[in-house]
């Protein structure tokens, strides 16, 4: 297992980015490039990143027509990021077109993971807005099941979800969870949450953590914690 501690780095510039970045001189965490930062300074950011040595992991949540995807993915892929996403909703078929345009001539590629229900998609939006009839712990395993099909490795989910999706997929199938606080730290807007020792003990692969890093007095020492906390 590759347990590791990524960094979302939820900056609407590359200045804030580079400043935040400048202050880990010992070692080279893991990052999150979202939608905000890739689209205010566009691929230039990755490059950039890459060439400081940090491994990156770009949150586009791609969906599309399979064909879209799979040229697009092919893009990502030639960036040379290290992990990217897409919506798991745009069917096995729109992801098995997703691994094949990931996957470079030598035949290495980044790891590719499925968002399956976004957090903020409560179960009565599913059924009400989306007409899903389901209880959305099924819909959420039934979505990364469709991931493993399709020959992805892991999806994104809360803490909470990742034992049932471990229970489905298997232990070798990632999760990657959001939603991570310090016992004793802010909350913020997350509502489902977890310790990093926590998410340990249920046995995630990667914790995203965005501001109990970004937002600490000391992000070196708060990163360190982190590290300790879930990592170790
Ligand atoms: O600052 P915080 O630790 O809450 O940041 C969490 C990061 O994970 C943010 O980039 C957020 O957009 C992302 N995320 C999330 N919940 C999801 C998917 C992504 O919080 N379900």
């Amino acid at each position: 297992m590759n347990r590791d501690v990524i960094i979302a780095c939820d900056f609407s510039s590359a200045a804030e980015t580079y400043a935040f970045l400048d202050k880990f001189q010992d070692e080279k965490p893991f990052v999150k490039i979202g939608m905000e930062l890739f689209y205010a300074e566009g691929p230039a950011i990755v490059r950039e990143i890459k060439r400081r040595g940090h491994r990156i992991f770009l949150d586009l949540k791609l969906h599309d027509i399979p064909n879209t995807v799979k040229k697009s993915m092919s893009v990502l892929s030639r960036l040379d990021v290290d992990m990217c996403n897409l919506h798991a909703a745009g069917t096995i078929e729109m992801m098995k077109a997703a691994l094949e345009g990931l996957t470079r001539p030598d035949g290495t590629r980044p790891l590719l993971i499925a968002v399956t229900q976004l957090t903020s998609t409560s179960e009565e939006r599913m059924r009400n807005d989306l007409l899903i009839d389901h209880n959305i712990n099924d819909v959420v395993v039934h979505y990364a099941k469709n991931a493993k099909v399709a020959g992805l490795d892991g999806v994104v989910c809360s803490p909470l979800e990742a034992g049932i999706v471990k229970e489905a997929c298997g232990a070798e199938f990632m999760t990657v969870t959001p939603g991570i606080r310090f016992a004793d730290g802010e909350v913020g807007d997350q509502v489902r949450i977890t310790t990093p020792e926590k998410a340990r003990e249920i046995g995630t692969d990667y914790i995203v953590v965005g501001r109990p890093i970004t937002a600490a007095a000391d992000p070196v020492a708060a990163y360190r914690r982190c590290m300790q906390e879930f990592a170790y």
